[in-house]
């Protein structure tokens, strides 16, 4: 089968592999009909963090189950289903709290596995015309129709882009009623202005400097803010102070980072600044408000010098103790969100495939990365189909 492979640092190439096997009686086999490029892989792509040569990429895989093996009683050959990024056992001590991103079992000797990425196990990638999947009883998350109907973009964003835009929300604590600013206007950025609204949400400002990337903020219902050429946070104080209680509360009650540890420098966008983000909520956040932290941050950035190469930042401690802001961090827990995500797609109260700007098949899928690298225009989500030409 064909399957999509990191060879070096911004080197993709479509490698003829052998197809995947049955190798333990919990084993599933998907046959793949889209898988989506996702900015965790660029992290990847860029030698940022850093792959054995070779990784078969993709993380976010929509399919049909084509063969289980003699343990699996849940899901059967035909039925669609999405295969979450994070790989679980479903009943660990971790994955029977929910927190199937910390899973004991799948990794050894570290909490957490994912198909496709550095570090995160043994696990091939998506961007493949067949995906093993392990556990396949619990990974499995089964949907409705058909491959190609109008929810496969909707779906393959339950793989990871919309359960991890809901769980930023979930980390920053967004109820009714709340203000919220999304740092970010890339797919996670964008997934989490459209949970805060379903979560009620009375305002939300999404910040990027990328204008394809904030017209969709705000077609998801966001204030756009552009931070090429203002400081973000003073014009969301500007915007909020006229109707804030009080001068102290024109700030917002939480705070998103969906940019993570390669955020630009505002003062020059061709720079990197990991602390520019968590800089800007620790100004913007109310006091007792709360901060989600979604961009991925890495113990071990290739290109970085001193502290910041062991993932070490200068964080403004002082202000948030202070303050008495809540922080949350860290990987989407699928186990807690995925179904409940289907079921808000299903009965048309969520539309996350509204973020997908692109479909490529295997003939331009390396292009696509590193336009997406680029953060072209017309390069927010792209979606692999396998079977497009
Ligand atoms: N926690 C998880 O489970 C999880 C899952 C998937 C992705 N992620 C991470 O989430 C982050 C976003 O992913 P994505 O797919 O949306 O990536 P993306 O690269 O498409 O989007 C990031 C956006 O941030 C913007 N940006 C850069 N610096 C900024 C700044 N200083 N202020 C405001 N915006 C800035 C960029 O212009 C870009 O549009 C990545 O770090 C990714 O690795 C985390
Ligand atoms: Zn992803
Ligand atoms: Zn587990």
């Amino acid at each position: 089968m064909r399957a999509v492979v990191l060879r070096g640092r911004c080197d993709i190439a479509v490698e003829e592999v052998p197809d995947p096997q049955i190798e333990a009686p919990g084993d599933a086999i998907v046959a793949v009909t889209s898988s989506a490029l996702c900015g965790s892989d660029l992290h990847m792509i860029e030698g940022r963090i850093g792959p054995d040569a070779g990784l078969r990429l993709g993380h976010e895989p929509l399919g049909v189950v084509t063969e289980v093996g003699s343990g699996v009683s849940r899901v059967r050959p035909g039925q669609r289903v999405v295969a979450p990024t994070h790989v679980f056992c479903g009943t660990c001590d971790m994955c029977a709290r929910g927190y199937s991103a910390a899973c004991l079992r799948v990794n050894p000797g570290r909490a957490g596995a994912a198909y496709g990425y550095a570090g995160m196990g043994d696990y091939p990638g998506g961007h493949a015309e067949y995906l093993r999947v392990p556990f396949a009883d619990t990974n499995l998350v089964t949907l409705p129709g058909e491959p190609g109907d109008g929810y496969e973009d909707d779906f393959v964003l339950l793989a990871d882009a919309f359960v991890t835009g809901w769980h930023a929300t979930e980390l920053a604590d967004v109820r009714p009623g709340d203000t919220v600013a999304v740092f970010g206007a890339g797919t996670i950025g964008l997934l989490a202005v459209h949970a805060a609204m379903l979560r009620g949400a009375r305002e939300v400002y999404c910040v990027d400097a990328v204008p394809d990337r904030l017209a969709l903020a705000e077609r998801f219902g966001a204030v756009p803010v552009d931070a090429a050429n203002a400081d973000p946070v003073e014009r969301i104080r500007a915007l909020r102070g006229p109707t804030a209680a009080d001068p102290l509360l024109g700030g917002v009650d939480c705070g998103i980072d969906a940019v993570g540890f390669q955020a630009k420098d505002r003062a020059d966008w061709s720079r990197e600044n990991p602390s520019q983000v968590i800089d800007d909520l620790v100004r913007l956040v109310n006091p007792a408000g709360r901060l989600g932290i979604a961009g991925v941050f890495t113990p071990a950035d290739q290109a970085a010098q001193g502290p910041a190469r062991e993932g070490r930042y200068q964080i403004p401690w002082a202000a948030l103790f202070n303050q008495g802001v809540r922080l949350g961090f860290g990987r989407t827990h699928d186990l807690r969100y995925t179904r409940l995500l289907r079921d808000l797609v299903v009965s048309g109260r969520a539309h996350p495939g509204r973020v997908v700007t692109r479909h490529v098949g295997f003939r331009d899928v390396a292009d696509a990365y590193l336009s997406f690298d680029r953060r072209e225009a017309g390069h927010v989500k792209v979606v692999l189909r396998p079977d497009a030409r």
